[in-house]
């Protein structure tokens, strides 16, 4: 271990990320994660997927106990976080999670082949992260799919790391630092009531500012800096975790049609299109999904083929509705989805919206057709119960498991 690992060390094993009481997350769906690769696995057999960096394993605890048939190995080098997450794991007898201490510098299980490695807010703090990033490839199966976050343009964040750098030493020991930092930062947050940057700093707990403002080794990403990473660890780029976001066409040409934009927007590259994307959104983080080389995004299925596909119900999605108790019935006023905490969206009323509705209590996966049918017996078109599927596929609220990653119920399977 170098010595600015055992200095990150040092700073997570005193402010163990995040702080609080635990507080278990969703985490990830592996099974979605897995249905974005165009390869999928080969034979059926138990999933695995690595978490490198899983900190106290809040996400990963839970997601480990919303997928008890999928194993789960979380790597970290903050030995009080993992003691944590160990007891954790005992208290809830998961027997589907593993810990293991290990610095990702030199990740070299004897597991390989993981099929999903989720990576969230750690990469960024590695000394080398692109030999990182290789040697998480390296434990990646060939249809695997890595989960990634990355720092991408913190400007708020590092002029408060910049404003404490010109006040402190990086040599004076963690705690004094942060006791004059703070100190700083609540000076500022007094005397500059209305800006927002001294104020959400000040408003943070100590991990949280720790983290942001006073770590000794991170980056900062832009695209051709990200795409330059993922080149030289030797994958590939497939998405982007929320893709709408980084396509600025949409949002440039939603309300106003510019026949002027119009033309230089479709002539743009695709990385020129992100370049775009991150100046006006200016991401502090990024999410995306990586592969190897030979691998790549699965394309959307056909509409004429929803009838024979499976589907699952996307669990990250959370569905709202806002009820109201009318003369001897309950009505549903507004219904809004929300995927993976991102700003609640409206669904109109409308088959879509019922359509979300019903799925809301589904948790077993299901062949197009079930769905069609329900919406057609409703008076729908085939057409427009197809309609009704490619939106929800849009928005995300179902997606299709490749075959092999489900086991579909009884009559399902027979009919696929
Ligand atoms: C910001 S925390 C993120 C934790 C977790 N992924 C989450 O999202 O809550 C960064 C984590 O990376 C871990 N880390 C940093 N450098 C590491 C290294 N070289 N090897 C293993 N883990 C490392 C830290 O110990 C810390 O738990």
């Amino acid at each position: 271990m170098n010595e600015t690992t055992r200095t990150v060390r040092e700073l997570y094993e005193q402010f163990p990320y995040p702080s609080g009481t635990p507080t278990i997350r969703l985490g990830f769906d592996a099974r979605y994660l897995l249905s974005l690769s165009e390869q999928s696995r080969k034979t059926a057999g138990t999933i695995r997927v690595l978490d490198a960096g899983c900190g106290r394993a809040l996400g990963l605890i839970g997601a480990a106990s919303l997928q008890p048939d999928i194993d789960f190995l979380g790597v970290d080098l903050n030995r009080v976080a993992l003691a944590e997450a160990e007891a954790q794991v005992s208290a809830r007898g998961l027997k589907n999670l593993r810990l293991l201490e290990s610095d990702l510098e030199q990740l070299d299980l004897e597991e390989r082949n993981f099929d999903i490695i989720h990576s969230s807010g750690v990469i960024h703090h590695l000394t080398d992260p692109s030999a990182a990033l290789r040697a998480l490839g390296k434990h990646l199966a060939p249809h695997g799919v890595i989960a990634l976050m990355v720092y991408g343009q913190r400007d708020p964040m590092q002029r408060v790391a910049a404003a404490i750098q010109a006040l402190t030493e990086s040599s004076e020991p963690l705690v004094e630092r942060l006791a004059v930092a703070r100190e700083l930062v609540r000076n500022l947050a007094s005397a500059q009531p209305d800006n927002a940057t001294w104020k959400s700093a000040n408003e943070v707990d100590d991990a949280e500012f720790v983290d942001r403002y006073l770590h000794p080794c991170e980056q900062f990403y832009d695209i051709d800096s990200l795409f330059d990473l993922i080149d030289s660890s030797g994958l590939a780029f497939m998405s982007w975790a929320d893709s709408s976001a980084w396509n600025p066409a949409q949002e440039l040409q939603g309300n106003q049609q510019s026949d002027l934009l119009a033309e230089r927007l479709a002539h743009q590259s695709e990385l020129d299109r992100y370049k775009l994307a991150l100046s006006i959104h200016r991401p502090g983080k990024l999410e995306l999904y990586v592969c190897k080389p030979g691998n790549r995004l699965r394309q959307a299925p056909a509409p004429e083929t929803y009838e024979t596909l499976p589907i699952n119900v996307h669990p990250e999605v959370t569905l709202t509705l806002e009820h109201r108790g009318v003369w001897c019935e309950s009505k549903i006023e507004k219904i809004s989805t929300c995927l993976r905490g991102s700003e609640p969206v409206s669904l109109s009323p409308g088959p879509v919206a019922s359509a979300a509705v019903m799925l809301a209590t589904v948790s077993e996966p299901f062949l197009g057709r079930d769905l069609m049918r329900i919406l057609e017996s409703d008076g729908l078109t085939t057409m427009q119960s197809r309609g009704v599927l490619t939106e929800l596929f849009e928005r995300e609220l179902i997606y299709t498991p490749h075959l092999v990653d489900i086991s579909l119920p009884g009559d399902a399977r027979v009919a696929v």
